[in-house]
């Protein structure tokens, strides 16, 4: 059988991973802060729901949602408009507080399916220590529970992002977290440095089941929103391989 892909719509990401995402997938987002990855979740949900006909859920643990509506829409991301028109939901923790009562998995379950969601956005893993204040550092129990949750999402036939921050995002030198690897897809973003500027890139680390590129790409984050400029090689890069041969 054929696999169905989706548009994830984010501005030349679908060419990275020649022609979207597998319906269904789970994709962990990690990298340094401020890399982009609550950007790339948001797109990923707004364009959705603008572009693909698909509702969403954004689930922020990290940023208050005015703050996330006001930085998307400098971005050129109306989220306002996709909410009133029932095709955004935007949910913040303490999720105990959320109107809606998005208190649970169960609530979270009971949401998606009354409102047609077929996007999941989860920003950031940190949502599990909130839901399950008891794991208390608990590496095993943190780890069931995601995949628990992966597995209701699987159920739920949503396609979803899981945004986990790391600290080093230097692509050569990655440590792996336990994490990766119960998600299906990996895309991480990072930092280069040349000189006195930075340059931001995007790879896919990991996508089981599908063919995708494996090229650092450079991305651009401008008043148009979070871009993947499929078509370009990192600066950065090009002048570290030069430096090599010299
Ligand atoms: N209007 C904007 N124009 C240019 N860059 C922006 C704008 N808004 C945010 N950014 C950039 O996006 C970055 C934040 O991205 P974000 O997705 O929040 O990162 P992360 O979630 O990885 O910490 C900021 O560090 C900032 O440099
Ligand atoms: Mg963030």
């Amino acid at each position: 059988m054929a696999i169905e892909r989706i548009k994830t719509g984010v501005p030349g990401l679908d060419h990275v991973l020649k022609g979207g995402l597998r319906r269904n997938s789970s994709v962990l987002i990690t990298g340094a802060p401020g890399t982009g990855k609550t950007l790339l979740a948001l797109e990923f949900v707004y364009f959705g729901a603008k572009d693909c006909n698909e509702n969403g859920i954004f689930i922020s643990t990290e940023e208050s949602l005015d703050v996330l509506e006001q930085s998307a829409s400098n971005l050129g991301m109306d989220i306002r408009s996709m909410i009133d028109k029932g095709k955004i939901i935007l949910a913040q923790k303490p999720l105990a507080t959320l109107k809606g009562g998005i208190a649970s998995l169960k609530g979270l379950l009971d949401t998606i399916k009354r409102n047609s969601i077929k996007r999941v956005a989860l920003d950031s893993l940190t949502f599990f220590e909130y839901l399950y204040p008891r794991l208390d550092g608990n590496s095993m129990e943190f780890r069931r529970q995601v995949l628990i949750f992966i597995q209701q999402m699987r159920g739920a036939g949503v396609t979803f992002m899981v945004v986990s921050e790391r600290p080093v995002s230097d692509f050569d030198r990655l440590t792996y977290d336990m994490m990766d690897f119960v998600f299906e897809g990996i895309i991480m973003l990072s930092r280069i440095r040349k000189g006195s500027y930075f340059e931001r890139v995007l790879t896919v680390a990991k996508l089981r089941g599908q063919d995708h590129s494996l090229d650092v790409y450079p991305i651009t984050i401008g008043p148009d929103g979070l871009k993947v400029l499929y078509d370009q090689t990192p600066f950065s890069l090009i002048e570290k391989e030069e430096a090599v041969f010299k």
